[in-house]
């Protein structure tokens, strides 16, 4: 058998501990109250669960058992009954919180919009009455193909508040990413909007609709939500506006209650091969899973305004735009359009304007900051933040380094948040105010997780040494299963060790028991004999001034088995040239040893990503190995990015 055992490189060794002002206030004070908890969670999990299940939730019928595991099938708080969108919106209603903003809009082209929880629960009762009158009933499928507007949010509660199942498609994807969601699913129904704002143009959402719907027999109705009023075709007896239903729905409704287990969502991730798979959330632990972590790793007040830039479209934007926070009565920031419009600085402005404290952002954002220059983060003041998050990929320590200093302007701390479209909420975290952090580490368990970094053969790898993540334990917020194919739910995630849950992550754990997630197992490089993941050379390569990003993936060599190439962008003030790619050889050298100098360094203009950020190394290795790309590139950010690729191809 081969050795799978992964050579960690990373010298990484600054440590940040909390200051006493942001601990003085914080939700969870202390480094022993984090322990004690947390040993409960893993020890007592049923005691741990009930006790939060009540404390986080408002139930209509309580629950009679905390979990009842047949490995891999969970079933969470069984016997109870709530209604999420109750949970988000009514119960905030008797209370102060009842005029609070729980949506702050801002749209692309500068117009803004509050809305008050009053507000969203009369728009979520209209709507909920809208869906039912269009026959969308417990259980179905309704699609929800829009822009970031508060309509968005509207229409996700409204189908959690009567028990239909909502699947958001991210309003960048095209018309076949439509027509194969809503075939898998079989919704019945599709909520969209004329278009939404990105860069100055409208995004057709619309007329998308339109051509993914000649080949979705399941689709009776589509509702459009008027937001840029540019022209569209409506079907007589298929296409409604929305402000027509709306406008003479009651703003009171009745919410039934649900099982604790009734499917919430459905959300479609893409696989790196074959379809998309439906990953199949329900209603209280993913619930409860989003609530507490929103609480603790937010540190939620309620005088904070907190933004997350993630799309809806993003199992993100479910938990931690709409269903954490708003279940907390928190004031949620959204925003619509890109943040460089019209210029790099939108994001700090809007932080300005809207006085936003807690921000939450990704790494691929980060980095692309860092490369428009400081001037537009040095033009604002952003004295209103106390929070910084991160999620996504790991971050390098660079780029860690920046948003402490830049943005955080070292008095914020920084939570490296470590999850998955599956978890459903973050699973490995520091809790603000209690956990020391470490650039580029996403340092330690919240409450319930039990991370373990395995070899092949299923036991633990000494301190530092790379491996495969694992979670041994269940959690509430865990995914059920795959819609329609339970098969491929056991073979994606339960296979590699039976009975314990893989997440496709490589990873260590350092002396402290802090994890440092090392970049997908699929992408592992071989250098020198030595497995290493992607994330540390990046992060070497990106710690030299001149370097914006890095990708790093490995060819195959006669000599060597594999050679490692490295993509590499520039930030604006540095020019390719060959006395550069080898002071970058040198650096990598300096930074990891000579065995991971890289044999070849490309310049690129842009990385291929997908659409939420992530760069796609399929593809890079593919074009390093032969010189072309056949794979599939359905899930590409920017296909000019390609075509750049294989022009600077020496
Ligand atoms: C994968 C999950 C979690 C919501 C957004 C992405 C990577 C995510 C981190 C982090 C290192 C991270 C992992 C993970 N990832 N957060 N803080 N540090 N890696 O959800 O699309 O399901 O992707 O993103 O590789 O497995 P997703």
């Amino acid at each position: 058998m081969t050795d799978q055992t992964i050579t960690s490189v990373s010298r990484e060794s600054r440590i940040f501990k909390p200051s006493a002002e942001f601990k003085n206030q914080a939700n969870l004070g202390s480094f022993e109250s984090y322990r004690r908890l947390y040993s409960e969670s893993v020890n007592a999990p049923d005691k741990f669960w009930d006790k939060q299940a009540k404390k986080f939730l408002s139930w209509r019928k309580p629950f009679s058992s905390v979990l009842k595991w047949k490995a891999p099938h969970a079933k969470w708080f069984s016997g109870g009954q709530l209604n999420v969108a109750e949970n988000c919106v009514d119960r905030h209603l008797g209370t102060a919180r009842a005029n609070k903003a729980a949506i702050i809009f801002e749209g692309e082209p500068g117009d803004t919009r509050t809305i008050t929880y009053k507000q969203l629960h009369r728009e979520v009762c209209q709507f909920a009455h809208v869906l039912e009158s269009l026959g969308l009933k417990k259980g179905d499928r309704a699609a929800i193909y829009m822009p970031m507007i508060p309509e968005a949010a509207v229409a996700m509660l409204a189908c959690a508040r009567i028990g239909a199942i909502h699947t958001v498609i991210f309003g960048g994807f095209s018309s076949e990413a439509i027509k194969d969601r809503v075939n898998d699913c079989q919704a019945k129904l599709i909520i969209t909007a004329d278009g939404g704002w990105r860069r100055g143009k409208v995004i057709e959402l619309k007329s998308n609709v339109d051509r993914a719907i000649t080949g979705t027999p399941t689709v009776q109705s589509v509702v459009v939500f008027k937001r840029t009023g540019s022209p569209v075709t409506m079907t007589p007896g298929r296409d409604l506006w929305w402000h027509d239903l709306v406008a003479g729905a009651s703003t009171t409704h009745k919410a039934k209650a649900f099982e604790s287990e009734t499917p919430l969502f459905i959300l479609y991730t893409s696989g790196s091969t074959g379809k998309p798979k439906g990953v199949l959330h329900t209603s209280a632990g993913y619930l409860l899973g989003t609530a507490i972590t929103s609480h603790y790793v937010f540190d939620l007040k309620e005088t904070d305004v907190y933004w997350c830039t993630a799309d809806i479209g993003w199992i993100t934007g479910h938990s931690y735009v709409v269903y954490g926070p708003l279940s907390n009565g928190a004031t949620v920031l959204m925003y619509e359009g890109a943040p460089n419009q019209p210029e790099p600085d939108r994001f700090w402005q809007i932080i300005d304007k809207h006085s936003v404290s807690i921000f939450y952002t990704a790494p691929t954002a980060i980095r692309a900051f860092m490369r428009w220059g400081d001037e537009y983060v040095k033009k604002h003041s952003l004295a209103s933040l106390r929070l910084l998050g991160s999620v996504g990929e790991p971050i390098n320590p660079e780029a860690w380094m920046w948003y402490h200093n830049l943005i955080g302007k070292k008095r914020c701390p920084i939570v490296d948040t470590w999850w998955q479209t599956e978890t459903g909420a973050i699973m490995v975290t520091p809790i603000p105010g209690v956990t020391p952090t470490k650039p580029g580490s996403c340092t330690l368990p919240f409450f319930g997780v039990v991370p373990k970094v395995l070899d092949e053969h299923g036991n633990e790898v000494p301190k530092n040494a790379g491996g495969k993540l694992f979670l041994t334990q269940p959690w509430p917020s865990m995914l059920r299963t795959l819609w329609n194919d339970d098969d491929r739910f056991k073979k994606q995630y339960w296979n590699e060790i039976p009975g314990l849950y893989f997440c496709g992550d490589g990873a260590r754990k350092d002396k402290d028991g802090y994890l440092w997630v090392v970049g997908r197992i699929d992408d592992v490089l071989n250098v020198s004999g030595h497995r290493i993941g992607t994330a540390e050379i990046e992060s070497a390569l990106v710690s030299h001034p001149a370097v914006a990003e890095a990708a790093a993936v490995g060819r195959p060599d006669e000599l060597k088995g594999q050679s490692l190439v490295v993509f590499v962008t520039l930030k604006g003030t540095h020019t390719a040239s060959e006395e550069l790619k080898e002071a970058l050889r040198a650096h990598v050298g300096k930074e990891i040893g000579s065995l991971a100098k890289p044999d070849q360094v490309r310049f690129a203009a842009g990385l291929p990503k997908t659409r939420s950020g992530k760069i796609m190394r399929r593809l890079l290795k593919e074009l390093a190995t032969s010189g072309e790309i056949k794979g599939d590139t359905s899930t590409l950010e920017d296909f000019a990015v390609i075509s750049a690729l294989k022009q600077d191809e020496e």
